[in-house]
Parts: C-alpha cells; sequence; structure tokens
C-alpha cells in the first residue's frame, strides 16, 4: 500500500513525460518552410545560383531536376534514395528501369551539395536539396513558385525492386495511374497537375514507340513526325530523343495540356489523361487557364513532398549524396 501511493505520482509523472515525447515527436515530424532558418540561413542563395548556371549550360536540365523530385518520392518517400549509388550491400535505384539510361541531374545535385556544404556544413539532407532543386528549376524555366517544405532526412539504404514498383510505367492506362497516385495520398487532381511538369524536357524513342507506330488516338502528322527520329524495331535508336511536349519543351506553361486536346500527347501515359475519361475536363481547364494549372501544379507538388519523409532522428544527413555515411 505505502509502496504504492510513494511510487503512484511517479508513475504519473513517467506517463506524463512518455505522453510529452510523443507528441514533440509528432510535431517534429512536420515539414516546415523555414526548418533550416536558424542553422542555414544562406541556404536558397547557395542552391539557386547551381540550378541556374546548369540551366544555363543545358535547358533540359531544369525537366531533369523536377523529374528527380517525383522518382525520389514514389519510392519510399522524398528520401534522397534515388541519389544513393549501388554498393555491395544493395543495388539502388539508378538501373531500375525508371532510371536506367534516363533519370540524369545527379551531378548538378553534387554541386549544389558542396555549396551548401559550404555554407552550413552537416546540416541540410539531400532530399531537402532535390526539393529545392525542383522548385528552381521550374521557376527558372518560367513556371510558378512556392515555399518548399523542408526538414526531411536522408534515407541509408534502398532497392531497385522499390523503383521499379513505385514508378509507373509510360504504358500505363488511367486507371493505373490514378490507382498508383492516390495510394500516396495525391488526388486524380494532382495527377493531372503534377504530369503537367511534361510541357518540359524529353522522352526517349523506347518510351513511346508503341504509341507512335501502333495507337489510333494520336495526331497522324504528329506521329509522322515522330517516326522519323524513332525507328520501329525495338534495339534501333531506343534512345533518340523527342519534347514531350512539341511546342515549348523549355518553357513550364500549359502548352502540354493543349498538345492533349489535339492528340499530341507523346507518351501512352500522357494521352491517357485526355481520352474519354474522368480527367478529360481538369485537361481542359488547364488548357483553358494557365493559372489554374499553376496554382494546382504548386498544390501538387507541396502534396508530393509530404510523401513519408524521414524526420526527428530517422535517417541521417548524408555527407554524400551519393552514399550514406
Ligand atoms: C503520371 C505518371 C508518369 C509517367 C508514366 C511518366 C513517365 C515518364 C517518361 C517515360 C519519361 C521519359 C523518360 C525517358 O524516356 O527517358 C518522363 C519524363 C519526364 N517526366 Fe514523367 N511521368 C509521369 C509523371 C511525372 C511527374 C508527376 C513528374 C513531375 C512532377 C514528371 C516529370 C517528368 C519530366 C520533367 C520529364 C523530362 C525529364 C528530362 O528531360 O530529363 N513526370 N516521364
Ligand atoms: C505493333 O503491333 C504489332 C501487332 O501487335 C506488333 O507486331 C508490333 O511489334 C507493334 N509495333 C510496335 C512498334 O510496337
Amino acid at each position: 500500500m505505502a509502496f504504492s501511493s510513494f511510487f503512484k505520482p511517479i508513475v504519473t509523472s513517467c506517463l506524463l513525460i512518455f505522453l510529452l515525447a510523443i507528441g514533440l515527436t509528432i510535431a517534429n515530424a512536420q515539414l516546415s518552410t523555414n526548418f533550416y532558418s536558424k542553422s542555414c540561413p544562406n541556404l536558397f542563395s547557395a542552391v539557386k545560383p547551381v540550378v541556374q548556371s546548369a540551366i544555363n549550360n543545358e535547358k533540359r536540365m531544369g525537366a531533369s531536376l523536377v523529374r528527380l523530385f517525383f522518382h525520389d518520392c514514389f519510392v519510399n518517400g522524398c528520401d534522397g534514395s534515388v541519389l544513393l549509388d549501388d554498393t555491395s550491400s544493395f543495388t539502388g535505384e539508378k538501373t531500375a528501369n525508371p532510371n536506367r539510361n534516363s533519370a540524369r541531374g545527379f551531378d548538378v545535385i553534387d554541386n549544389i551539395k558542396s555549396a551548401v556544404e559550404k555554407a552550413c556544413p552537416g546540416v541540410v539532407s539531400c532530399a531537402d536539396i532535390v526539393a529545392i532543386a525542383a522548385r528552381d528549376s521550374a521557376v527558372i524555366l518560367g513556371g510558378p513558385s512556392w515555399d518548399v517544405k523542408l526538414g526531411r532526412r536522408d534515407a541509408r539504404t534502398t532497392s531497385l525492386s522499390a523503383a521499379n514498383n513505385g514508378i509507373p510505367p509510360p504504358t500505363s492506362n488511367l486507371n493505373q495511374l490514378i490507382s498508383r497516385f492516390s495510394a500516396l495520398g495525391l488526388s486524380t487532381r494532382d495527377l493531372v497537375a503534377l504530369t503537367g511538369s511534361h510541357t518540359i524536357g524529353q522522352a526517349r524513342c523506347t518510351s513511346f514507340r508503341t504509341r507512335i507506330y501502333n495507337e489510333t488516338n494520336i495526331d497522324s502528322s504528329f506521329a509522322r513526325t515522330r517516326r522519323s527520329n524513332c525507328p520501329s524495331t525495338s534495339g534501333t535508336g531506343d534512345n533518340n530523343l523527342a519534347p514531350l511536349d512539341l511546342q515549348t519543351p523549355t518553357s513550364f506553361d500549359n502548352n502540354y495540356f493543349k498538345n492533349l486536346l489535339n492528340q499530341r500527347g507523346l507518351l501512352h501515359s500522357d494521352q491517357q489523361l485526355f481520352n474519354g475519361g474522368s480527367t478529360d475536363s481538369i485537361v481542359r481547364t488547364y488548357s483553358n487557364g494557365q493559372s489554374t494549372f499553376f496554382s494546382d501544379f504548386v498544390a501538387g507538388m507541396i502534396k508530393m513532398g509530404d510523401i513519408s519523409p524521414l524526420t526527428g532522428s530517422q535517417g541521417e544527413i548524408r555527407k554524400n549524396c551519393r552514399r550514406a555515411n
């Protein structure tokens, strides 16, 4: 009796401290736009010029950096996993189908990381660098801006199969696209807005060969033009490039959606967004008004950036974005 009444307040306060700790952990698990405002006040001014000079060298790089953020977030959340080179203990994402001979921009991320490490050593994650580089790229190519949420930490490992399973292939139909995005908490509207990123960048012949030779929901003169640099035989010209937006491939605008209205989507998955289904009306809205596209795109990028981040004491702050510490 005496024992229990002596210990009761101790047990109660331990319980309270425990609950408080859980509460703090949950609060900590939120990303925030001012995460590095004290620990790395010059973060954004360290990143932007590196992105700018990479895009000055090659405009396509802006597209490649936007895509890197998508490929990071869709595989185990936005945790910098896409950046990891293979090691003796795991085969990473770089040679998975969606990335092999395709994902690029890793050198630019390395250069940004060097600039950031110089400004604030050991503080900023590679996952956050990818998120900022994607925003800066969209802005530099003429797209909208937004405040990037930060505080992600970096994964220590990943796997090839996670990337093969995580990123939808261009052969996907609309239902498959909707359900993959939905599994990650992204709506059908997010799907259409985010895929509007295909207003910039390039695709390889192997990604659109079947569409330009064998599909019927395609503008015939567009198909003919694309066939001229993409031979029908698989294995020949596989890496020949064509712009995802035939009109303005280095400007972030709403021409991608206008192309879809004219059956000029390059990928099978692109034209799925305007093929008599539930997303036709969203495509029409975006093609009629760039500002609605821009605001939905921003909302989608912020939501995508929230996909299961590592926070608090999870993961690590990598020193070199290509490998765990
Ligand atoms: C809806 C599902 C999607 C599919 C099936 C898909 C598929 C593809 C494919 C096949 C390519 C060309 C790759 C190659 O041939 O090397 C590509 C390029 C690209 N994707 Fe997507 N994508 C999707 C959604 C997205 C999203 C959500 C974003 C960004 C938020 C995005 C951004 C890009 C960009 C910017 C490029 C051009 C990259 C470059 O030029 O380096 N894509 N995508
Ligand atoms: C087009 O379809 C035919 C018949 O199914 C097939 O043999 C051929 O390989 C396809 N061509 C391409 C480029 O996909």
